[in-house]
């Protein structure tokens, strides 16, 4: 069933080899002061923040720097962003980094100059943001959360344990993104084989749901086709160029709102994963790889005929002579082999998750679910499935 929707993402893309040529041009457009906000020193080793000072110093910017910002970016961190764009009064903050570096600067973006606690007025109650937003440039070295074209922000509040995600509408989105796939050349295995789970698994997060839309449906399935080629080919060879563009736009594709039009979504993987991430600080997408087999088998009888059809068209089960629910299994242990084949865990107590933790993450994680309205003791059972499944 098609529902209505608006589309709407302004975010500039710039995508390729020489993409960076363009970040001059960009930064014409703003204000001389620039916060530059970064992870933990990849960039400085690979090469990537000389060529983004240079282009800085060639447009006579003002640099404030902002460094530091860590995989799951906390409150705290968020907050010392905040500090720094109102003590230097910044026009614009260029995120160099993954998913947290620029998911930190749209926080820092959204909540300067709010009214009141931000996080919990912003996060927590979900209010709309009614203050001046600082516009963010972002420059992608890794890919997977897709955060360089939405409005997502993902802050964990370490003191109370939480991690939460916010979906900002499109005033919050990156002005422009530089997305150079040799980049993401120096990423580490682990996190390459993370990032690429997690831009699968926003696919099935979007593709398993009540109602279905056909256009955006197949859309899905053939990008969810495409990443496993790519991957295939990439955990082999790190610098395949072709794998890792595909890889990257895929991952920029899957969760720019296009892959979730007309339809309704589910989410509920993700919100496991981010207790689980508060509890453990795991990289997101090895959280989700953890979890996504035993929830899908979980939920699979609630949506049948839509997980049949995922086997057959993602990962080429033939159904011939077979129940659909055989089928629809025959596609889970397919995405299950997946994961192994590409060097993450398919289980909780593979991801190293005490076992003794799974109570309190029950306890914590927000309740929702596509074709199954989860509740606590459902939550609890996924949780255990996944510790023990092999
Ligand atoms: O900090 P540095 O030194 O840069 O190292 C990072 C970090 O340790 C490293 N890295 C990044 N680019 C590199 C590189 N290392 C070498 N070479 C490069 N070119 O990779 C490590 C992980 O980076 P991070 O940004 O944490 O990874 P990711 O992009 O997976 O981001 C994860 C965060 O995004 C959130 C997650 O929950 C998590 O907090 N998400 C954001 C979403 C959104 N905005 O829509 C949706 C997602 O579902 C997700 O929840
Ligand atoms: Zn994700």
């Amino acid at each position: 069933m098609n529902r209505d929707f608006v589309f709407h993402n302004p975010t500039k893309i710039y995508f390729g080899r020489h993409s960076m040529l363009h970040l001059e041009d960009e930064l014409q457009k703003y204000g001389p002061n620039v916060l530059l906000a970064y992870g933990g020193g990849s960039i400085k080793t690979n090469g990537i923040y000389d060529e983004v000072i240079k282009a800085l110093n060639n447009t006579n910017k003002n640099i404030v720097e902002f460094s530091g910002i860590m995989p799951n970016p906390t409150l705290a961190k968020m907050k010392e962003g905040m500090e720094l764009v109102r003590t230097n009064k910044i026009d614009l903050i260029l995120a160099v980094g993954g998913g947290s570096v620029i998911d930190l600067a749209k926080g820092v973006s959204v909540s300067t100059y709010a009214r009141g606690d931000a996080f919990e007025r912003y996060w927590l109650k979900r209010e709309e943001v009614d203050n001046e937003v600082v516009p963010v440039g972002a420059i992608l070295t890794m890919t997977g959360t897709g955060s360089e074209m939405n409005g997502g922000s993902v802050i964990t509040d370490e003191k109370r344990m939480i991690k939460v995600g916010r979906v900002f509408t499109s005033f919050a989105f990156p002005k422009f993104a530089i997305l150079n796939p040799t980049y993401t050349y120096t990423v580490s295995h682990y996190q390459m084989c993370s990032g690429i789970f997690d831009a699968f698994s926003h696919m099935m997060e979007q593709y398993f749901s009540d109602f279905d839309n056909p256009v955006t449906d197949y859309v899905l399935e053939s990008l969810m086709r495409a990443l496993i080629d790519a991957s295939d080919i990439a955990i082999k060879d790190h610098e395949d160029y072709e794998a890792r563009s595909n890889i990257m736009w895929i991952s920029t594709l899957a969760l720019n709102t296009i892959t979730g039009l007309g339809k309704t979504q589910d989410w509920e993987v993700h919100a496991i994963e981010h207790q689980i991430s508060a509890f453990t600080n795991c990289a997101h997408g090895m959280g989700l790889a953890a979890i996504s087999p035993a929830y899908y088998r979980y939920i699979l009888p609630f949506g049948l005929p839509k997980f049949k059809r995922f086997a057959i068209n993602v990962f080429n089960i033939d159904p011939r002579g077979k129940t659909d629910e055989d089928v629809a299994r025959e596609g889970i242990d397919a995405l299950d082999k997946y994961i192994i084949d590409h060097d993450m865990p398919n289980s909780l107590r593979k991801l190293g998750v005490e076992r003794t933790l799974l109570s309190k993450i029950a306890d914590s994680v927000s309740l929702g679910g596509g074709y199954k309205k989860l509740t606590r003791e459902d939550v609890y059972a996924i949780l255990f499935n996944a510790y023990e499944n092999e």
